[in-house]
């Protein structure tokens, strides 16, 4: 028996409905990432793996556990990897392409596939794609703030009202260091209770005990995280003031938010400002998007002390929110004959019209008149132009409105112009 073949688990075929919002959704993305300025770039979905070692963290999730490695093809190869995130590579670019050097100012937003092998369940992929952005050269809250509108607005644009944005700050590295020795001694009495995991992360980066699924070590992790983050002893007057004025100015903007004292995100290269933007339709899967600030992952990559911002949204994510299909184009015109001898002259005449830039198809599997009807039927095509011997032999062609099954004659000559009017003012034949 031949075998047959199944997707990998955890990748997601998108049907031709599916394809259809994908690409409306990424169409809104393109349009308010352009409006906010971002300029497109396309990166390889190849890496090399230390880009996201020193950048997303070797204690983190992504990096321990879910990152897909492709085989060396020959010694002189770097350890390859399938991109897990995209703020990284953004700033091997950058730095690759000495981008500071140009200007100290830079935008860039990207689409694309990410990959991480997780275990996949409803939301969670181990292939999906971000709607992301990244802003590079600036420290100030007014790039924090737009980041945040940016990827609401993008979220508005499609139809997701139902989100709540949660936000919080790490504080510079100082403060990050401190708020994790903090926590580090907090938790470290409470040893006993963790999982093993965050029994091994309480040594090397006790930070990502607040990421941890574990029920128990979520409940000991959100315990410290109200009572030690709330009066925020851990950051400096400065990092305290930019926080409090970021809030401001989000409200000056009539953006709703909750200050989340728990919120630390999965990846290690954040400071300051951290925010995630979750949807309750999701489940156990709720953010639908989240950034940051990341000011010292620039130098951390062997570049100069450059400060940094960005956000990405999860496409399959929306798609699940929005829990809506979207038609995918379908013909105007479909091209019909009676009989084979005119069927080389139709597929000419629908050669013109393609041309001519008009939508149109034709039957493909020598289907009988009723069936080539049917299928534009079915298809939803309105106009069927349809070439029968006795009035292509007097220079017309025959042209059918299918929703009114009105039908006149039209010289052959005149028929691109005629499709083309029926087409534009919308109804049909006149
Ligand atoms: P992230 O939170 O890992 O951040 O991913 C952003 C979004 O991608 C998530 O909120 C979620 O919607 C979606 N997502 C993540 N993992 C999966 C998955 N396994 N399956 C389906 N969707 C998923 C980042 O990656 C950062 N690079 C964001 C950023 C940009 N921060 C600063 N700049």
């Amino acid at each position: 028996m031949i075998k047959t073949y199944k997707s990998i688990r955890g990748t997601y075929d998108f049907n031709p409905d599916e394809a259809s919002l994908f690409n409306k959704i990424a169409e809104k993305g393109r349009h308010v990432l352009a409006v906010y300025g971002y300029e497109e770039i396309i990166l390889p979905v190849l890496e090399e793996e230390g880009v996201f070692i020193r950048s997303v963290g070797e204690t983190t999730d992504i990096v321990e556990k879910q990152i897909f490695r492709i085989a060396k093809r020959t010694e002189a190869d770097s350890d390859i990897v399938l991109r897990p995130e995209g703020t990284a590579q953004v700033v091997r670019f950058f730095l690759e392409h000495a981008l500071h050097k140009q200007s100290d100012f830079h935008k860039f937003s990207y689409i694309g596939p990410m990959f991480r092998g997780e275990r996949p369940q409803k939301g969670r992929l181990r292939q999906f794609h971000h709607i992301g952005a990244e802003a590079i050269g600036s420290d100030s809250i007014f790039l924090d703030a737009e980041m945040i509108s940016m990827s609401l607005k993008i979220l508005d644009e499609i139809g997701i009202a139902e989100r709540k944005l949660h936000i919080n700050t790490l504080g510079c590295q100082a403060d990050k260091e401190k708020f994790m020795s903090l926590l580090k001694k907090d938790l470290s009495e409470r040893r006993s209770e963790l999982c093993d995991d965050c029994k091994r992360r309480l040594e090397k980066n006790p930070l990502r005990i607040l990421d941890c699924k574990e029920e128990h070590c979520k409940k000991i992790a959100a315990s410290f995280c109200q009572t030690e983050t709330s009066g925020k002893g851990y950051l400096c007057d400065d990092c305290k003031n930019k926080f409090q004025e970021l809030l401001k100015l989000l409200e000056s903007l009539n953006i709703a938010y909750i200050h989340n004292p728990c919120l630390v995100r999965g990846l290690d290269y954040y400071t300051n400002t951290v925010f995630e933007i979750k949807s309750e339709s999701l489940g156990s899967q709720d953010a639908i998007g989240a950034g940051g600030r990341y000011n010292n992952l620039i130098k951390n990559l062997g570049g100069p002390e450059i400060p940094a911002c960005g956000f990405a949204l999860g496409v399959e994510r929306i798609i699940l929110a929005l829990n809506k299909k979207e038609e995918p184009p379908k013909p105007d015109v479909f091209m019909a004959v009676i009989g084979e001898n005119l069927r080389e002259e139709s597929f000419r005449l629908l050669q013109s019209l393609r041309d001519a830039g008009v939508h149109c198809d034709m039957d493909y599997c020598a289907k009988s008149l009723k069936g080539q009807l049917r299928y534009a039927e079915k298809k939803g095509i309105k106009l069927v132009i349809l070439l029968a011997d006795e009035e292509y032999k007097q220079g017309l062609v025959i042209l059918k409105d299918m929703e009114t099954s009105e039908q006149e004659k039209v010289k052959k000559e005149d028929i691109i112009d005629t499709v083309r009017g029926a087409i534009a003012d919308g109804e049909g034949i006149a």
